[in-house]
């Protein structure tokens, strides 16, 4: 496995989105363990974009509970329906938030956050077993790119075992 990734040196997010894929791919093409998986895709987009928190929430019984991230320490439990992943699990979406504030029932895990993305993570039933959230502190950080690029990368999650419930 390689030790670095190799990322173009443009600022172009579609750029480093495209040069990532495919190094993601092979990380986790290449081991089965699905926690293990997620830290490191966590860790990648990390070091690609230098995003301020990006983390799994990860479905269990009636509730989403914090799973592998990077970025400062955050709430664990996350109720059906509660706050911006609760939104991006209820309704299968995306959900792009460009001001947290102007979110009704954001669940601030930091002040410093201000922006945010939410993407679903289906299993082979289709139903979402988990959601990545990326949080930025810039408003209005996200756009159809990263809509794109997160649900590329999302894709090679092999959701081949029942996780949570
Ligand atoms: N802001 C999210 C909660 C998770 S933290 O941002 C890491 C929300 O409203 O669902």
């Amino acid at each position: 496995m390689a030790e670095e990734l190799l990322l173009p040196t443009s600022e172009n997010k579609s750029e480093t989105y495209a040069a990532l894929l495919p190094q993601i791919a092979a990380l986790v093409g290449s081991e089965t363990d699905l926690i293990a998986n997620l830290a490191n895709i966590t860790a990648a987009l990390k070091t690609a974009f230098g995003f301020f928190w990006v983390g799994f929430y990860i479905v269990k019984q009636n509730e989403l509970v914090l799973g592998p991230f990077q970025g400062p320490i955050a709430c664990t439990r996350i109720g059906f329906g509660r706050g911006v992943c609760g939104r991006c699990h209820a309704t299968r979406q995306t959900v792009i938030v460009p001001d947290v504030d102007a979110f009704e029932g954001h669940i601030a895990c930091s002040s410093a956050s201000k922006s945010e993305i939410v993407l679903p993570v289906f299993d082979r039933a289709g139903n979402v077993a988990m959601v990545l959230d990326v949080d930025s502190d810039q408003l209005n950080d996200f756009d159809a790119d990263d809509a794109d690029g997160l649900a590329a990368i999302l894709k090679l999650i092999d959701l081949h075992e029942e996780i949570g419930h």
